[in-house]
């Protein structure tokens, strides 16, 4: 197979032995897969695979076409269409998965947007009803929202009946941010003028929790689940108490096994048939062919962008 090898400060598609499948597992041909800002800091020596994942080729989603199954395999056949979280190694031309962390396609689902979808969907669905609790008619801020778990954040959410803020910070992006079900698209600085909110989905990390704590209703709760605008925050912990508010966090890729086969099944109950009925849509900015990572990296990189970067095959 062909695979996307970090190999010190340098990104290049390199020729791999294939992979045979576990007895649990599927051979995927893979035909998409997601950028992910993982994949950025894992090549940037700041992220390492978590042990039993390739350590060097990068990739937490796919989809593709099922080549091979192991021996214990129930669900899937081959020839059968699937996406799947991966702890690692998605952007490869061949994947093996656990057939407990795949899902099928929806029929007319197009590669680009299935090999989009695991990761931002998984991640925002476990963050705001999951972890966050978000219920009918609350108030949800999600911070960084034009991103790809943003906008899936944002459709969720209002998928579930909530009121939806989102801060997005360029303005060209707004229209398009408010298409995907947000009542109100805001300028991050703008936040404490449309709250209190009852959920905030902390995408930025700690430029703005500092500005969102003050913003929370009794109650409130923050999940963090990103920190590209900061880790480390100074926090007043009498507005905390007086609110009764929570602050969390959580990453998908440090999950077990049975954790990540929970957040999968979570996904094929609660989510998958929305994206099915067209209600929810993987909005791909730009696809890039395999041999490219390095310049869909770059672009990844790069500010002003609706959704997804995808990897195809
Ligand atoms: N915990 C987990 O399991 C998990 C899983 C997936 C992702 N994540 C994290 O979640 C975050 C979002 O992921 P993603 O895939 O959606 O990334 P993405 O597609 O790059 O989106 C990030 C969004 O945040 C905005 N943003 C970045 N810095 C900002 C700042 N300082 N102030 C305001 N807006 C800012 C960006 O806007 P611009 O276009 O203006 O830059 C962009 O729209 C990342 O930090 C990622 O590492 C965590």
């Amino acid at each position: 197979m062909q695979a996307v090898v970090i190999a010190g400060d340098h990104l290049g598609l390199v020729e791999r032995p294939d992979p045979s499948p576990g007895d649990t597992e599927l051979l995927v041909a893979v035909r998409a897969a997601g950028v992910n800002s993982a994949d950025l800091a894992q090549r940037r020596g700041e992220y390492p695979a978590p042990p039993g994942w390739p350590d060097d080729i990068p990739g937490l989603e796919l989809a593709g076409e099922v080549r091979a199954t192991g021996a214990r395999v129930r669900r899937f056949a081959v020839g059968a269409r699937v996406m799947a979280l991966v702890g690692g190694g998605g952007q490869a031309t061949l994947a093996t998965v656990d057939e407990a962390h795949a899902l099928a396609l929806p029929d007319g689902l197009s590669w680009p947007a299935a090999g989009g979808f695991p990761e931002a969907f998984a991640t925002a669905f476990d963050a705001l009803f999951s972890q966050g609790g978000l219920t009918l008619g609350e108030r949800v801020l999600v911070t960084g929202a034009a991103g790809g778990v943003g906008s899936a954040a944002v459709q969720l959410a209002a998928a579930g009946g909530a009121r939806v803020v989102a801060t997005v910070r360029d303005p060209a992006l707004r229209e398009a941010v408010a298409g995907l079900g947000a009542g109100d698209v805001i300028d991050p600085d703008d936040v404490a003028r449309h709250g209190p909110y009852d959920v905030v989905l902390e995408l930025v990390g700690a430029a703005s929790l500092a500005v969102v704590l003050p913003c929370l209703s009794t109650g409130g709760r923050v999940l963090v689940i990103g920190v590209g605008g900061g880790a480390t925050a100074a926090i007043d912990l009498r507005g905390l108490m007086s609110r009764r508010a929570r602050i969390g966090g959580s990453t998908l890729r440090a999950r077990t096994h049975a954790e990540r086969a929970a957040v999968v099944a979570a996904l094929a109950a609660k989510v998958l048939p929305l994206l099915a009925a067209g209600r929810l849509r993987v909005p791909v900015s730009e696809t890039f062919p395999l041999r490219r990572a390095a310049d869909a990296y770059e672009r990844f990189a790069a500010r002003g962008r609706l959704g997804k970067i995808v990897l195809l095959s």
